[in-house]
């Protein structure tokens, strides 16, 4: 017997499955629930499924099955996670969980408590929405490689820019404010490049901003960042890391960032 967890979200449908004693992954646009069908149509072996995620229901009617076991997602989530922070021996008694998919959600889990502390529309499809109307392209890798190639200088003000001559009353190189240097800047040269900075730059602050308050308001040091959003994404990973660091929090990514749903549903089979 096979199996298989799976985690139809809004943009991916993540799927995690044994191999030998590895875990091994794979994603379909969610708008693609055939190649999901066909995918899996493939194995000879009877199969196991665990479904999670907010899709999770409408795939399991376009597959045609009514005997799947379903997880919410949150508890896969933990359970994805859990497992990846013991494959790297780290033990962390509470946290914060920031699930930066398609829109973002910001949890605390204590032990076996958790609760959704938070969440904002900002996240991954907004990457993807702003950078198809400012440069074009909706495509995940060219919006990151672009991005990391770009300059915020002429995208954003800073506190310096603005307290010119005068003390600082927080640190200078801190975004005063996201896309505002458009308004007065000269553009620069590679203007698609820095759209997409300034996009990737305005997502991961207002993230991590979200995320440290969620851990101040629980007295913890730990903010756990997965989902898809960050899937070789330095440049949204740096962001984010330089912002908690900052606020004297301790960011952490998992090897695995957007398949902690689907690894979750897979162990719980
Ligand atoms: N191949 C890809 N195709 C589309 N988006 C991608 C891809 N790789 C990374 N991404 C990014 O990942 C985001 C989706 O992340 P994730 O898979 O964690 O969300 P989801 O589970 O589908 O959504 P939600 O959890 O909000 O329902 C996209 O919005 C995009 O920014
Ligand atoms: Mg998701």
């Amino acid at each position: 017997m096979c199996s298989l967890g799976i985690d139809a979200g809004g943009t991916l449908v993540k799927i995690a499955y044994w191999q030998k004693d590895e875990i091994e992954t794979i994603n379909f646009p969610a708008t693609r629930f055939d190649l999901v069908k066909e995918w899996i149509g493939k194995s000879n072996e009877k199969l196991q499924i665990c479904m999670t995620g907010g899709r999770a229901k409408q795939l399991e009617t376009y597959l045609g099955s009514e005997n799947y076991h379903y997880v919410v997602e949150f508890d896969a989530t933990v359970q994805g996670v859990l497992y990846q922070l013991k494959k790297q021996n780290l033990q962390i008694e509470k946290t914060i969980i920031t699930n930066i998919g398609t829109g973002t959600s910001i949890h605390y889990l204590s032990g076996t408590i958790h609760e959704r502390l938070a969440g904002t529309g900002i996240g991954g499809g907004t990457l993807l929405g702003l950078s198809k109307i400012l440069i074009g392209t909706d495509q995940f890798e060219e919006i990151v490689k672009k991005s990391e190639q770009g300059s915020r200088k002429w995208i954003d003000v800073r506190v310096e820019d603005i307290y010119q001559n005068n003390q600082l009353p927080i640190k200078g190189s801190l975004t005063a404010s996201n896309f505002g240097a458009l308004l007065t800047a000269e553009q620069g040269v590679n203007d698609e490049n820095d759209y997409v900075a300034g996009i990737q730059g305005m997502i991961g602050e207002v993230i991590s901003s979200l995320a440290i308050q969620a851990a101040d308001t629980k007295g913890c040091t730990d903010i756990i960042y997965i989902g898809t959003t960050l899937e070789e994404n330095e440049m949204l990973q740096n962001v984010i890391a330089s912002y908690t660091i900052l606020k004297e929090k301790n960011p952490l990514f998992l090897p695995q960032h957007g398949y902690s749903g689907a690894i979750g549903a897979l162990l719980t089979i």
